[in-house]
C-alpha cells in the first residue's frame, strides 16, 4: 500500500509518540510521570459540564453553521471588549475544531503553495508541519537567549522576504511572552514588509506574576476599535493582516472538546467560511454549545492558573537541584525549555551553537564509560522514560536544527507527580554526573 508524497513526508509529532511511549510503559503496569503533555490535569469548568449533559438531553445537535453558533461568537466579542478593549465584528470569527483546525484553515486561506512562510525555532511543531504538507515553504527563523526567545524587528529582518509569519504569545515550547512594545513591533515589522501575521493566543490567561498578555489586535490597526470608538492606529502606518487563534483546550482545560476560534482579517471570513465548510462541515456542536458557559468560569480557570504557578515553583526548584539551569523565561504557558546539553555524550558540536546557551554547565559532565552514550535529547528522554519513569519531550519536535540539546518539560500536570518526577531526574542526574550507576527508580 502507498501512501501519497505529502503523508510520506510530515514529520512525527514528537509529542504525540512520547504521549504513546509512556501509555504503552503504563499499560505495562509500570509507572509514568507525565511531563510531557501540554495538557490540564483539571476538567472542564463545571458550568460547561454541566451545559453539555443539558445538551445532550435537550439539542438537537446536528451541524451549526460552518462559522460556528451565534451565541459562542457573540459571547467571543464579549470577550475581546471585556479582556482587550477591542471591539471584534462577529463576523470575523470562525469556530474552529481547536487551533489546530485553525491552523489548518488559516494556512490554506491565506497561502499559495510556495509562499514563504516564517517560524521560529523553537516552536510549536505543528505550524511547520502543517505548512509543509500544503506544500507551502517555511522558513526557520532561530530564536535564542539573546532575544530572550522572542522575535524582534531586526531579526525577522534577516529572514525577508516573507508572505507570512507565525508566532504564539506565550509560546509553546519556551513559555515567553511578547509583552506590549514588543508584540506592536512585531506588529508594526509584519504592517511595514507585508507580512501576512498569525499570532497564536492559545496561553492567553495562563501568566504568572505581572506578566500580561496582549492580543495583536490590539494593534491591527485593521479597522477594530477600541470600547472608545477610537480606531487602534498604533501600527496603523500600514496595518498588517493579522490572524489571531485561541482555544479552549488550555485555559478552560477543555482539550479533548475540540473547540477553538480564529480571528480572521478584515475581507477574508467568507473565505475561510469556505475552507471551512468543505474541510470541515463545523466544530463539534456540543462543545459549542456548553462552550459559552466557559466564559462565566473564569473563577475556576483562574484557580487553576493558581495551580500552574505553584507547579512552576515546584519544577524550576526541582531543574535547579538537577543542575539544569539553562532555560528559556518561563513566563506563561506551562512550560520550560530546559539545555540538557551537559547530560549529553559527547557534547555536541554545532556551529549553530556558537552563541547559544549551555556553555555553562557542561564543564562538571563527564559520564561514565559504564554508560550507554546520550547523543541527543530524543535518547535522553527515551533513557529517562524507561529508567525512572519520567516522560519529557525532546526539543526536536520544536526546534530540529538544534532541538537535539533542548528538552521540554510541561508542568501542566499534578504537582505530587512533578515533585516526584523532579526527585528522580536530581537523582538521576546527580548519579551520571559523579559517575554513579542511576537509579532505577521507575521499575514498579
Ligand atoms: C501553541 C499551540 N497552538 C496550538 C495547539 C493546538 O491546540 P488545540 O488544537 O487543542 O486547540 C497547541 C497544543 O498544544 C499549542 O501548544
Amino acid at each position: 500500500m502507498s501512501v501519497s508524497r505529502r503523508a510520506g513526508e510530515i514529520k512525527p509529532f514528537y509529542v504525540m509518540e512520547a504521549v504513546r511511549a509512556a501509555a504503552a510503559r503504563e499499560a505495562a503496569g509500570r509507572e509514568v510521570f507525565h511531563l510531557e503533555v501540554g495538557q490540564p490535569a483539571t476538567k472542564a469548568p463545571a458550568l460547561v459540564r454541566a451545559a453539555a449533559h443539558a445538551a445532550i438531553d435537550d439539542d438537537q445537535l446536528g451541524y451549526t453553521m460552518a462559522k460556528g453558533i451565534p451565541e459562542l461568537r457573540q459571547r467571543i466579542v464579549s470577550w475581546y471588549l471585556d479582556q482587550y478593549d477591542v471591539v471584534v465584528d462577529p463576523e470575523r470569527i470562525i469556530i474552529t475544531p481547536g487551533a489546530s483546525g485553525s491552523c489548518i484553515i488559516a494556512f490554506l486561506s491565506l497561502f499559495e503553495p510556495g509562499a514563504r512562510v516564517g517560524v521560529l525555532e523553537p516552536g510549536y511543531p505543528c505550524y511547520r508541519n502543517d505548512l509543509s504538507v500544503l506544500d507551502i515553504d517555511v522558513v526557520d527563523i532561530p530564536i535564542g537567549p539573546d532575544t530572550g526567545f522572542r522575535p524582534t524587528p531586526d531579526l525577522l529582518d534577516q529572514h525577508l522576504p516573507l508572505d507570512g509569519l507565525v508566532i504564539a504569545s506565550p509560546s509553546n515550547p519556551t513559555g515567553t511572552v511578547l509583552d506590549r512594545e514588543q508584540l506592536a513591533a512585531v506588529v508594526e515589522w509584519a504592517g511595514h514588509n507585508d507580512v501576512s501575521l498569525i499570532v497564536d493566543e492559545i496561553y492567553h490567561g495562563i501568566t504568572f506574576g505581572d506578566v500580561s498578555t496582549p492580543s495583536a489586535l490590539e494593534f491591527a490597526g485593521d479597522g477594530a476599535s477600541t470600547s472608545a470608538g477610537t480606531p487602534n492606529t498604533s501600527a496603523a502606518t500600514s496595518p498588517a493582516q493579522i490572524t489571531v487563534f485561541n482555544s479552549f483546550s488550555k485555559y478552560w482545560s477543555m482539550t479533548g472538546w475540540r473547540l477553538g476560534w480564529a480571528v480572521v482579517p478584515p475581507g477574508t471570513a467568507d473565505a475561510f467560511e469556505r475552507v471551512m465548510a468543505n474541510l470541515l462541515i463545523s466544530a463539534p456542536t456540543i462543545s459549542q454549545i456548553a462552550g459559552v458557559a466557559a466564559f462565566d468560569s473564569i473563577e475556576e480557570c483562574d484557580a487553576n492558573v493558581e495551580r500552574y504557578a505553584s507547579n512552576r515553583t515546584i519544577i524550576l526548584d526541582g531543574l535547579r537541584a538537577a543542575g539544569i539551569d539553562q532555560i528559556a523565561p518561563p513566563d506563561g504557558a506551562f512550560y520550560v525549555w530546559a539545555d540538557i546539553a551537559h547530560l549529553l555524550d559527547p557534547q555536541p558540536a554545532d556551529p549553530h551553537l556558537a552563541n547559544e546557551v549551555a556553555t555553562a554547565g557542561t564543564a562538571n559532565a563527564t559520564p561514565t564509560a559504564e554508560e550507554q552514550p546520550i547523543t541527543n535529547s530524543l535518547e535522553l528522554c527515551a533513557r529517562w522514560l524507561d529508567e525512572i519513569g519520567v516522560a519529557v519531550t525532546p526539543g526536536i519536535d520544536f526546534d530540529p536544527v538544534r532541538g537535539d540539546r533542548f528538552i521540554r518539560f510541561s508542568y501542566a500536570g499534578d504537582g505530587d507527580e512533578i515533585a516526584e518526577a523532579m526527585r528522580r531526574v536530581a537523582e538521576w542526574t546527580a548519579a551520571r554526573i559523579t559517575g554513579g550507576s542511576t537509579p532505577s527508580g521507575g521499575a514498579s
